[in-house]
């Protein structure tokens, strides 16, 4: 890793974003104080760095509120109330880092804060400089982590029915073939086998709702390393068994992984854990990097990479190593439309915070509202297109995956194939394009819903509302055209008590399977002869001669 400026060596137990790790000692020092003075400046070593503004006043303000306390309790399970309207009332922390000094065991430096009203970033001039990953850092990360098979070197093939398809020659990086699903496991190794004697058996800490967390579990199991995981209440309950199947110390805690990621890093403070960020630490980038190499390897001629992004991790190791190796390649990052923090940074500058909630989106594994410091300033110049992709082509992309390559990904794995199925990379056609699938985490109830809403976008499912009549016979001649087309009633709901229109009718809400997009528009047009009245998906359909009410009602 380098420096910008100078260049410390950085202990492994030494994380990366000097800007935190004051923040902390802030919140620590009020509570240890009872005061909400400002520690005093001076020279302060820390082994865990933490780095994000919002964090430190969430915890500051949370401790304020009596809500926060330093805890070691395994089965603490308070929660940290967070309120975003407070939050960014708070004034942001500036922090400037005056001198780097550095030895074996400890990242020193001088911290002068002052508290400013000035910005929401939290990012203003003065604040210490991002650590450049490099590609030997990411060389060394490939042999570190692939000795006795730690990590799985996984297939990256070209896919016939993908490149049909989408006419032009796919390749699949199948990373959801690692043992916990995802690419989260390299950078999670590389962190862990990185860790100094002494911070293995003290052991580490993380925030995560998913990925990260399993793959540091895991890791940690398998190297003997204690891990603690915060997982929002939230988390998928098949994820929190898992992790604890792997022997982590899981709490679950917060709303959301903001909240979680708060109690991580006060339990950080107070355990002396090292904190690992899933995205933003220099071995973590590093590590997932590796999956960069491994695609180098495995395809030649590349034209493309495509990769999702979420807080940048995985896009920032690939950039390094794949532009390293091939600078002529196109490096295309891909984000969901609902949190899009890399455009955000991008158009910033910097990295800022973007209102984001997991729930509205399939890649939930994406859903960072600010993307990392170290990350952004790492890939951003090596990144050639940013693209974001709705949430029906990621669902598409999810069905697409599942039917043509009978393979199960998770809605962020599948993000960056969404972009060429939503036909955002035509131009990439006829070219050779490679696209990162990173993980495959999907509660098999999600799955199902998450395919229904992939057979929507692509015109397959169908729902309409039609008034038929309500004598015997009104509903079997509705019945009997469909199956007469050949589509398939999933659902068929009646209702008549809330009816405008003659007592001898009924409005049936019907959901249709059908071959494809045309073969609906078939049958739409053929119910829009019979009945008037209907409505195709959300929108009324008038057609030309339109068999009235009344001859209906027989
Ligand atoms: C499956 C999957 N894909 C992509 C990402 C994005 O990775 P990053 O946060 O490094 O950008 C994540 C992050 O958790 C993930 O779980």
């Amino acid at each position: 890793m380098e420096g910008n400026q100078s260049k410390p060596k950085l202990h492994s137990s030494q994380l990366y974003d000097n800007r935190f790790a004051s923040l902390v000692q802030n919140v620590v020092h009020a509570q240890k104080e009872d005061s909400d003075d400002p520690p005093p400046h001076g020279k302060t070593s820390f082994t865990n760095q933490l780095y994000d503004t919002r964090f430190a006043s969430l915890i500051r303000k949370a401790k304020n509120d009596g809500k926060v306390m330093m805890s070691d309790s395994k089965n603490d399970s308070q929660n940290v109330t967070r309120n975003s309207a407070e939050m960014d009332e708070d004034p942001d922390i500036v922090e400037d880092v005056d001198e780097y000094d550095s030895n074996d065991e400890t990242f020193s430096f001088n911290v002068n804060r002052s508290f400013s009203n000035s910005g929401s970033t939290g990012f203003s001039a003065g604040l210490g400089a991002p650590i450049k990953v490099t590609f030997e850092d990411i060389s060394a990360a490939a042999s570190r982590i692939s000795e006795n098979e730690g990590i799985r070197r996984t297939p990256c093939s070209k896919s016939v029915n993908m490149s049909n398809l989408l006419d032009m020659d796919v390749f699949l990086k199948r990373d959801y073939m690692q043992v916990t699903g995802s690419f989260k496991e390299r950078g999670a190794r590389n962190t862990l086998l990185m860790l100094s004697e002494k911070e293995k058996r003290k052991g580490v800490i993380t925030a995560s709702a998913g990925n990260h967390g399993l793959a540091l579990a895991y890791h940690g199991n398998e190297l003997n390393i204690p891990v603690t995981v915060c997982m929002p209440v939230n988390a998928p309950i098949m994820k929190v068994q898992q992790c604890k199947l792997y022997r982590a110390n899981v709490h679950s805690i917060g709303a959301d992984i903001i909240e979680a990621k708060a109690h991580a890093m006060i339990l950080a403070d107070a355990k002396d854990l090292c904190y690992i960020n899933g995205y933003d630490h220099p071995y973590i980038i590093a590590g997932q990097g590796t999956c960069g190499i491994e695609i180098h390897e495995q395809v030649q001629h590349i034209d493309a990479v495509v990769v999702p992004i979420g807080g940048g991790g995985l896009i920032a190791g690939c950039a390094i190593a794949l532009k390293h190796l091939n600078p002529n390649l196109e490096l295309i990052g891909v984000e969901s439309d609902q949190s899009a923090s890399f455009k955000a940074a991008s158009d910033a500058g910097v990295p800022v915070s973007i209102d984001v909630n997991q729930s509205m989106t399939l890649a939930d594994g994406l859903c960072v509202s600010k993307v990392g410091f170290n990350a952004f300033s790492n890939a951003r110049h090596l990144i050639d297109r940013l693209v974001q992709v709705d949430e029906a082509s990621i669902a598409l992309s999810v069905l697409r995956l599942v039917e043509e390559e009978k393979c199960v990904v998770e809605g962020a794995g599948a993000t960056g194939l969404a972009a060429a199925v939503a036909g955002l990379l035509d131009d990439l056609k006829g070219k050779r394009v490679v696209f990162i699938l990173c993980g495959g985490n999907i509660d098999t109830n999600v799955l199902g819903r998450v395919l229904d809403r992939g057979l929507a976008a692509d015109g397959r499912l169908v729902k309409f509302t039609v008034v038929v009549s309500d004598r015997p016979g009104g509903l079997s001649d509705l019945v009997s055209y469909i199956s007469s087309k050949g589509a398939g009633i999933k659902d068929i709901f009646s209702e008549r008590a809330w009816l405008k229109t003659s007592i001898h009718t009924v409005r049936n809400k019907v959901v249709i399977e059908v071959r494809d997009f045309h073969h609906g528009q078939e049958i739409r047009n053929g119910l829009a002869k019979m009945y008037e009245n209907l409505v195709w998906g959300n929108e009324p359909v008038m057609c030309g001669s339109v068999k009235s009410l009344k001859t209906m009602t027989r």
